[in-house]
């Protein structure tokens, strides 16, 4: 008998509460081997007992689970985000996922704001760097309060950070192929080396010389300020993006804005070898939050992503079949032009997933 994976749910806050149990839906659905085991770290919790995640929390997650599925975190009602900030970033540096897995797909063309898109022509991953950076928090407030206040936000670049990313995206590539079966051919760095020499220097080392090990690979390089407005102009030549925390934060935003916004978006959180975190790229939404109006699509094609992943590849494959259906038959809610509920959308989907 086929050894059941262990998952780890977070739905966190907000929208979070609304999108993940539509994902779990859909994926017992596809008949996925898999036990799903849920956390109430979030707002909710925070605020009843000041606890974000247990002490041993993340080494428990690490050592019991396959993987973590997240919703979203961040709750209006603890104004620091302090929670948010403990899980999420808890995660990321603890359990040391460096590899933010961004992937950049166009389902349907109605969905890319861009005149004369077709979805082959959107079809690329961003791989950004998630243990470093301006994130990491390295800095501090001097005479905060006073007209001399100053206030210096450090971005840690570290060899062995830099090097393993571009190691990453160099790997994905070459291990990857696009949606039409192509291989896929190109690794693109994107800096700001012009500017910040220090940092997009030891960038710009360290890619050629992890290139040099891909020969077959080509390589390009682009500022991110010409590279976001590349991406609005023409998104056809990207394939692997790889760049570090802040830009790869931004850059994924601008790239969701392309396969119809945030509530289409996947991510994963990864480290070869080790318990992997998924999260769909949208934030909590507060605004939107428990009117059953969030699209699940970005949650479901995110636990798409944990299958693959874990190697249920055709249970992936499956739930994405089902979303690109949902989105022709415009069984969709209303950020993507539909006018289903939350709940509606999933049980759509679910039932016809079901049945394939
Ligand atoms: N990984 C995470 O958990 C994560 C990521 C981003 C933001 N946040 C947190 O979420 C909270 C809100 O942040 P924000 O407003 O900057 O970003 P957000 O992603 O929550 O919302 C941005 C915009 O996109 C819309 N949107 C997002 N997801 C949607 C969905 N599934 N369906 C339809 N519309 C959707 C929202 O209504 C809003 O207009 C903050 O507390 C922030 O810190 C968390």
């Amino acid at each position: 008998m086929t050894q059941r994976k262990r998952i780890a749910v977070i739905a966190g806050d907000g929208i979070g509460k609304e999108v993940i149990p539509q994902a779990l839906k859909v994926v017992e659905a596809a008949g996925a081997a898999v036990e799903f085991t849920e956390f109430d770290w979030g707002a909710d919790r925070y605020l009843a007992d000041k606890t974000t995640a247990p002490p041993d929390g993340f080494s428990n997650l690490a050592r019991d689970y396959d993987a973590i599925l997240v919703g979203a975190l961040g709750d209006p009602r603890v104004p620091s985000n302090i929670h948010a900030k403990e899980i999420l970033l808890g995660m990321r540096f603890k359990m040391d996922l460096y590899a933010n897995v961004r992937p950049v797909r166009l389902m349907d063309a109605a969905l890319c704001p861009l005149k004369d898109v077709e979805p082959k022509d959107v079809d690329f991953v961003v791989i950004r760097e998630n243990t470093e950076g301006v994130y990491g928090d390295v800095g501090g407030v001097f005479k905060q309060g006073t007209a001399d206040e100053v206030a210096i936000q450090e971005d840690i670049n570290t060899r062995k950070g830099v090097e393993r990313i571009i190691r990453y995206a160099f790997e994905y590539c070459a291990h990857h192929k696009k949606l039409d079966g192509s291989p896929r051919q190109r690794v693109l760095m994107c800096d700001k080396s012009n500017a910040m020499t220090h940092a997009g220097g030891l960038w710009q080392r360290v890619f050629k010389e992890v290139a040099a090990e891909y020969p077959k690979i080509e390589t390009q390089h682009m500022y991110v300020d010409a590279l976001c407005m590349q991406m609005v102009r023409d998104p056809r030549p990207f394939d692997v993006i790889v760049t570090n925390n802040m830009f790869g934060d931004i850059v994924t935003d601008l790239a969701a804005g392309l396969q119809g916004g945030l509530g289409m978006a996947a991510s994963g959180n990864l480290h070869p070898g080790k318990t992997s975190m998924f999260e769909p790229v949208h934030g909590s939404a507060p605004p939107i939050a428990g009117k059953n109006i969030a699209n699940p699509f970005g949650a479901i094609l995110t636990a798409a992503m944990m299958l693959a992943h874990l190697g249920m590849a055709a249970e992936s494959a499956k739930i994405e079949a089902g979303v690109l259906e949902a989105v022709r038959q415009k069984k969709i809610t209303a950020d993507i032009g539909g006018t289903m509920g939350t709940w509606e959308a999933g049980d759509w989907l679910a039932e016809r997933i079901a049945r394939r």
